[in-house]
């Protein structure tokens, strides 16, 4: 059988591959219009970075597993059509800031009613609000030639940084299908593919609108988690308690658990702030106020650590921060990824430099390039506010000489073992640590001499 993967991204790279490894029957080729990114893809450096998927892709490349950028050729020869699409929140007219820009999902809808000659499954990975496929759907068949179409939402629950293991052995597989002879047919077909290697008990098959709403809901409980428990570290903050000893005893109760209970600077990521969005949007378009301002607060908490982030580093740094060097210690939004979308780094950057401090970033898989367009700085240019503001380190030693400040924004493991005398001796003093993410040994670092600052850690470390 033959697949195809519209979109060679963080989604559609590591799940096809995940599949051409546990299905060595099937042969999938992942398709995309960015010709950079299928060479990448077919090269030794590939685009996406993430733990164990190198390996994989070495293996299967060639043998059932293919990149091109050819997507007609690879819609026209495959029985089932993965779309791995980003749907990013609308920046412009009706819904701009909240809903989901579908244009990538109707582009690619209209172009597989277009060229295919042949009956197709089409499975929507995208997380997209309720009621896509029937659009979808809508599309395909309003341009078809004469051929059948069945969509079937298999959403993505894979978390980046550890992709491979939670394709390789997910909680669960979620296929939600048309409640009609094909569509029961469409959905066990998909099934059938994730059987391979997932227990049966674990794959739920759905009516698609539950499974398109679960995602959505599924990533704002997440992230309401992380809200909740920022919010706590704000006022531990004002009370002298300690985020980790308060998590870690809320976090025992088994109905709460422990997962997803680390303070931070604030989510980021490319699905919990679009996704709940989404949602925002969807209970105000059905007239459920009430429901849309529950859901949209966890957004304003995570906006609100953000800044108060920064607000700390500058009342910390005597009020002022300008022309003051601080270096930053990561800017991916999590650990073992080089994804920076909606990177609370980003935001907290941003602010820092709105500030006019210098800034010196540091990040062991984000190339500086990419730490430059995401500030919106172009060098050497006159059109950038600040140029000369932001460096991109190429170790953390050099970030951190000659700086007032350091803050960690990103929990990379090698932050925790650097060696901090040196970095302490090669610092303005007093030199300040501001770990916002709660990985360092402050008390370590206190020793040597830092003033120290951690999320929801009040005088007590
Ligand atoms: C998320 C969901 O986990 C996944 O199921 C969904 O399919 C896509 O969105 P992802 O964005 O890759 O995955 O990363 P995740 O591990 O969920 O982290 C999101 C953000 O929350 C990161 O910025 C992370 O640093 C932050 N986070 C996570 C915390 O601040 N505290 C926590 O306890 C957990």
């Amino acid at each position: 059988m033959n697949i195809c993967c519209i979109g060679a991204g963080y989604v559609g790279g590591p799940t096809m591959a995940v599949i051409a490894d546990k299905c060595p029957h099937l042969k999938i080729t992942v398709v995309d219009i960015d010709k950079q990114r299928i060479d990448a893809w077919n090269s030794d450096s590939l685009p996406v970075f993430e733990p164990g998927l190198h390996d994989i892709v070495m293996q299967a490349r060639g043998r059932n597993l293919f990149f091109s950028f050819d997507v007609e050729k690879g819609i026209q020869d495959a029985e089932i059509v993965f779309m791995c699409l980003p749907t990013p929140t609308k920046t412009y007219g009706i819904g701009a800031g909240r809903a989901a820009d579908l244009k990538f999902i109707e582009n690619s809808s209209r172009q597989i009613a277009e060229v295919s000659n042949s009956n197709k499954i089409i499975v929507e990975k995208s997380t997209l609000p309720v009621r896509t496929a029937e659009s979808i759907k809508r599309i395909l068949d309003a341009n078809k030639n004469g051929v059948d179409f069945q969509v079937v939402s298999n959403p993505e629950f894979l978390a980046e940084g550890t992709a491979m293991i939670d394709l390789g052995d997910p909680d669960r597989v979620l296929i939600g299908g048309e409640k009609t002879t094909e569509g029961d047919k469409a959905v066990e077909t998909i099934a059938n593919i994730y059987s391979s290697w997932v227990p049966r008990e674990k794959i739920i098959k759905t009516h698609i609108w539950s499974s398109e709403l679960s995602k959505l809901a599924a990533n704002a409980f997440l992230a309401q988690r992380i809200s909740s428990i920022n919010s706590i570290s704000a006022l531990c903050e004002a009370t002298g308690a300690n985020i980790e000893e308060v998590a870690l005893a809320i976090g025992m109760d088994s109905r709460i658990s422990s997962k997803f209970l680390k303070s931070s600077i604030g989510f980021g990521g490319s699905c919990f702030q679009k996704d709940i969005l989404n949602l925002v949007y969807l209970c105000e378009h059905f007239g459920l106020n009430e429901v849309a301002a529950y859901w949209e607060q966890v957004v304003t908490m995570n906006d609100y650590q953000k800044r108060r982030f920064t607000q700390r580093i500058v009342k910390s740094l005597f009020n002022s921060i300008a022309g003051k060097r601080i270096a930053v210690f990561g800017f991916a939004f999590k650990k073992d990824t080089n994804d920076t979308r909606e990177s609370a780094s980003i935001t907290v950057c941003r602010d820092l430099l709105a500030e006019q401090a210098i800034i010196s970033i540091y990040d062991p898989k984000v190339e500086p390039e990419k730490i430059y367009a995401d500030l919106n700085i172009k060098k050497g240019s006159q059109e950038s506010k600040y140029p000369d503001h932001c460096i991109a380190a190429k170790d953390p030693y050099e970030a951190a000489e000659g700086s007032h400040a350091i803050a960690v924004l990103t929990e990379w493991d090698e932050f925790k073992d650097l060696d901090y005398e040196r970095i302490f001796q090669s610092m303005l003093k007093p030199a300040f640590v501001f770990d916002g993410r709660n990985i360092l040994n402050l008390e370590k670092l206190q020793s040597i001499g830092f003033e120290v600052f951690g999320i929801g850690k009040g005088d007590s470390l």
